[in-house]
C-alpha cells in the first residue's frame, strides 16, 4: 500500500488568500467540551502532542501519509522492526540513535497495540 497524499513540505497555503481576517495564529477550534485525554496537534497532521511529535511527523510523512503511520496498532517490537524496514527497504535516511529512540518511544506510546 502506497499512500501519497501531499508532504508537508506542498501543504503550505499563503495566509493572504484565505482573506483579511484569517490569523494563522488563531485556534481552527474551539475545545470539545468533552475533551480527550490526549491532545492532539493541528499543526502536526492531527499527531498526539507529546516528546517526539515534530521528529515523527516530519521523518515519517515524508514519503507517504502520516496517516499510514497513525492507523496502526502494533507492538513496540513491530515499530522497532518497522523503522529499520523504513531505512533498508524504503530507502528512509537513518535517524541518528538518540533520534530513533525518541521516535520509537513516541510510537509505542501512542499507536501500539499495547503488548
Ligand atoms: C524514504 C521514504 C519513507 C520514509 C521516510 C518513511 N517511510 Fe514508511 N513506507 C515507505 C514506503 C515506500 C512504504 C510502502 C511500502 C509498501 O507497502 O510496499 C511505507 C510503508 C509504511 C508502513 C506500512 C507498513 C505495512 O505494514 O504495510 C508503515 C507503518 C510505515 N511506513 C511507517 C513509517 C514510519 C513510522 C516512518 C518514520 C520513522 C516512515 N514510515 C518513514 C517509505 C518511507
Amino acid at each position: 500500500m502506497l499512500l501519497l497524499a501531499g508532504g508537508a513540505a506542498t501543504a503550505q497555503q499563503s495566509p493572504g488568500s484565505l482573506g483579511p481576517g484569517y490569523d494563522p495564529l488563531a485556534p481552527s477550534h474551539a475545545p470539545a467540551p468533552s475533551a480527550p485525554a490526549i491532545e492532539t496537534s493541528d499543526e502536526y497532521g492531527g499527531l498526539p502532542v507529546g516528546e517526539g511529535v515534530d521528529l515523527t511527523y516530519y521523518m515519517c510523512g515524508a514519503c507517504h501519509s502520516i496517516r499510514l503511520v497513525t492507523q496502526q496498532r502494533v507492538t513496540r517490537a513491530r515499530w522497532d522492526y518497522l523503522l529499520d524496514w523504513m531505512v533498508e527497504k524504503q530507502g528512509m535516511a537513518p535517524l541518528p540513535p538518540e533520534d530513533r529512540a525518541v521516535v520509537l518511544d513516541y510510537l509505542s506510546r501512542h499507536f501500539s497495540s499495547g503488548s
